[in-house]
């Protein structure tokens, strides 16, 4: 039995925002933005669209693909930072009913941009114990864009809007062996002592509003950009080598960075990934970045990248790819994946 990526898709709002657009409206640059984090737009959703119509485009996208319906559908897991509703309903169930999966479960993930990949060994999981569940929509999706102060030059360059889906089925393939497919193995790890560095103070029950205070700028997200970087480059680092060693040790054959297709790592800044390749000698052409074009959409940006590689010809069966998540938590984790 294997877990395997039968299908992927995406959704991108069509309003195209670049850095100098930007500029034209806070003290920014281009060449600020450029250099310090290779974003060079991002796509930001219109006043009616939320979390769960960008994440309804994308499954879509990945049903079509695959030619099944949604119907035969036993879970729906969302990961968001930016959900349609905080608390409840989840958004995972509003698609579940705006796509008439009525035999599934759904729920959201709270894992900040290492949603997608908890999402993913979570679908795993759920499918490899149940006997007559077979096929998971596993969705990253995100209108950060609504939870951004567009007045803090020092975050709001950094987001962008967008939904990535992928369809996720248990199937007679070996896991392990010759021919093996799908997903091998899954690194997830969190530093609760990074609560502080990236969160939404506001909104929660940790900060509620009280009655007569007047609230200036509605709930927004909050970084400490260089406790972030820090974190992820050691995450990125640890994950990639972690992931390795284990797959070795368990296969009994070494099995090193040459023999991945793609490193396909959450798009938050190029110089992190840039960063986290040098330390460990990898090329950078190793990773699929597009981070220029759609800067950082959270949990959404490893399904965005899987399916622009699909769907791009970049992907062939067989290959062996491995995804690496880091953000609010602070979470980190990565996949290890036969496509
Ligand atoms: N335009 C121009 N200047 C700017 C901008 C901007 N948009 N933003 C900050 N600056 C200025 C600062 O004011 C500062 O000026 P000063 O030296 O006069 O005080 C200078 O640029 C340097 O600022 P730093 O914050 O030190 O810049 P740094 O090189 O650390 O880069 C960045 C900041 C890009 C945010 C980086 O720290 C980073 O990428 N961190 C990780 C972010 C990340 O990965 N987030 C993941 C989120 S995941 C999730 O779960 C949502």
């Amino acid at each position: 039995m294997a877990i395997e990526i039968i299908a992927t898709g995406k959704a991108v709002p069509s309003k195209r925002v670049t850095n100098d657009d930007l500029a034209a409206k806070i003290d920014t640059n281009d060449e600020w933005i450029r250099s310090h984090t290779g974003i060079g737009a991002r796509h930001i959703a219109d006043e009616d669209t939320a979390c769960s119509d960008l994440a309804l485009e994308a499954s879509k996208q990945a049903l079509a693909m695959a030619g099944v319906t949604a119907l035969s559908l036993d879970f729906i897991i969302l990961a968001s930072a930016s959900p349609d509703y905080y608390g409840c309903p989840s958004s995972a169930c509003v698609v579940q009913e705006k796509i008439g999966a009525k035999n599934a479960a759904a729920m959201d993930i709270s894992a900040g941009c290492t949603g997608f990949v908890y999402g993913l060994e979570t679908a795993a999981g759920l499918l490899s114990i149940s006997k007559s569940r077979k096929r998971a929509l596993v969705i990253g999706s995100e209108v950060i864009s609504k939870i951004i102060d567009w007045n803090d030059r020092s975050i709001c360059v950094l987001f962008g809007d967008g939904a990535g889906a992928v369809l996720v089925e248990k199937t007679g393939s070996p896991s392990e062996g010759p021919g093996k497919r799908g997903l091998l193995r899954t690194i997830l790890g969190a530093d609760g002592a990074g609560e502080k560095f990236l969160l939404t103070r506001r909104g929660g029950t940790r900060n509620p509003w009280k009655a007569g205070e007047t609230v200036t700028i509605p709930p927004h997200l909050e970084m400490d950009g260089r406790a972030v970087y820090n974190f992820a480059v050691k995450s990125v680092t640890e994950t990639i080598n972690n992931l390795l060693a284990e797959e070795s040790a368990s296969t009994g054959a070494t099995v090193t960075v040459d023999d991945l297709a793609w490193i396909v790592p959450h798009q938050a800044n190029a110089r992190i990934v840039q960063a986290a390749g040098k330390r460990l000698g990898i090329p950078e052409e190793k990773f699929f970045l597009n981070i220029e074009e759609y800067a950082n959409t959270s949990a959404a940006s490893i399904p965005i990248a899987l399916d622009e590689l699909n769907r791009g010809g970049k992907l062939h069966r067989g290959d062996l790819i491995l995804t690496l998540g880091f953000g609010a938590g602070l979470t980190y984790g990565g996949n290890l994946i036969v496509w």
